[in-house]
């Protein structure tokens, strides 16, 4: 699923697109081939939609705009978690849903959920148009956190806002971190982020440790659908980061593999077990059987500790709770 896309072709595109639209009335979405592009990014964007879930509210997201934040059961005083889903998903996708029903459960937040889903879903060429979408999307995005924020009366400044992305959800959190600048994020998860998959510098902005000041990584599925290299100041590389026991690769190869990432957060959210990792410089080490659990443990998730920088790997058991505790 890797596309190699030159530049030149993207240009051609773009401008296509806005010739193509000259005689239009204004519009800023053109559909081709059932694929969306943003030509003309515009905040809001009715396909770019914000929703908030509160324990007044566990069930029933509710829709704000940036308009009616205060009037919203959003609470001033209490941390902001916010969840982005990847290509061809929404914010109904189950792992995403439990990873707000655990916060939910564990403390009281406000558990954000972005759904740009009308500008990234559709059959598998679409990825494309999604990808293209991202620095739009990620403009509108940042425009609704930084309201958040400046709203915010939370005690602890990391509480102010956590973004957790999802495969390409965690691409766009790095988006969102540029749209943001000079505010930083206190913290970003990525969530087995997607592959890059354009050489054109202005698309294949990707996550990076610099994107918040601190930033955790979760790989479940390197090579196929998610990124190898660590982006993170922390990368968790789940069982290798290769491939994961609980899933069945007769029936889906690599879907499941890809959709362990959000599983394993959200168990870790309220897991006394925990998910202990140690020490490993590179999947090529761990496949070669020279990373023995041994050295510093660290925990991977939710609860991490913020000093922990470097590679990491850990076993999981293959049904929940995936957990499998201290090793050390
Ligand atoms: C906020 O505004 C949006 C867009 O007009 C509307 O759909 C939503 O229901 C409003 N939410 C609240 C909490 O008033
Ligand atoms: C959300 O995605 C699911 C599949 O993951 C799909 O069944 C559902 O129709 C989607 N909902 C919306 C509103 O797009
Ligand atoms: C995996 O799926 C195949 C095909 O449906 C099935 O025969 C097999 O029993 C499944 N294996 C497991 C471990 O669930
Ligand atoms: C986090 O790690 C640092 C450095 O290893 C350690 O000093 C600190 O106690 C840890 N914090 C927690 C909460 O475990």
């Amino acid at each position: 699923m890797v596309y190699k896309i030159h530049s030149v072709t993207i240009t051609a595109l773009v401008l296509w697109l806005h010739f193509s639209n000259v005689r239009c009335v204004f519009k800023n979405h053109q559909t081709i081939s059932r694929c969306t592009f943003i030509v003309h990014p515009i905040c809001p964007d009715p396909l770019i939609n914000f929703y908030l879930y509160t324990r007044e509210n566990e069930h029933h997201p509710q829709r704000v705009a940036l308009e009616n934040i205060t009037k919203s059961y959003y609470v001033k005083s209490l941390p902001n978690k916010f969840i982005v889903h990847g290509f061809n998903s929404n914010m109904t996708l189950g792992s995403l849903q439990r990873i707000k029903d655990e916060y939910l459960t564990q403390m009281d937040v406000n558990v954000w959920m972005l759904d740009y889903s009308g500008v990234s879903a559709g059959p598998v060429k679409c990825y494309l148009a999604a990808v293209f979408n991202l620095p739009s999307v990620g403009k509108c995005t940042a425009l609704f956190v930084r309201k958040i924020m400046e709203l915010s009366e939370v005690k602890e400044h990391k509480d102010i806002m956590h973004v957790i992305g999802f495969s390409l959800g965690g691409q766009l959190a790095g988006h969102v971190a540029e749209h943001l600048k000079p505010v930083k994020l206190p913290r970003i998860t990525g969530l087995d982020p997607a592959l890059p998959l354009f050489y054109s510098t202005h698309l294949n902005r990707r996550l990076s440790r610099n994107d918040a000041e601190f930033v955790d990584v979760i790989h479940t599925n390197v090579l196929v659908q998610g990124q190898l290299s660590p982006c993170g100041d922390v990368d968790f590389y789940v069982n290798g980061g290769l491939s994961q026991p609980g899933c069945n690769h007769s029936t889906e190869p690599f879907v499941c593999d890809h959709h362990m990432a959000p599983a394993y957060f959200a168990e870790s959210i309220n897991s006394i077990t925990g998910f202990w990792s140690w020490p490993c410089p590179s999947v090529f080490n761990y496949l070669s059987g020279q990373c023995p659990p041994q050295g510093d443990h660290e925990l991977m998730g939710e609860n991490v500790n913020e000093s922990a920088r470097g590679q990491y790997v850990l076993h999981t058991n293959n049904v929940p709770p995936y957990a499998q505790g201290d090793w050390k």
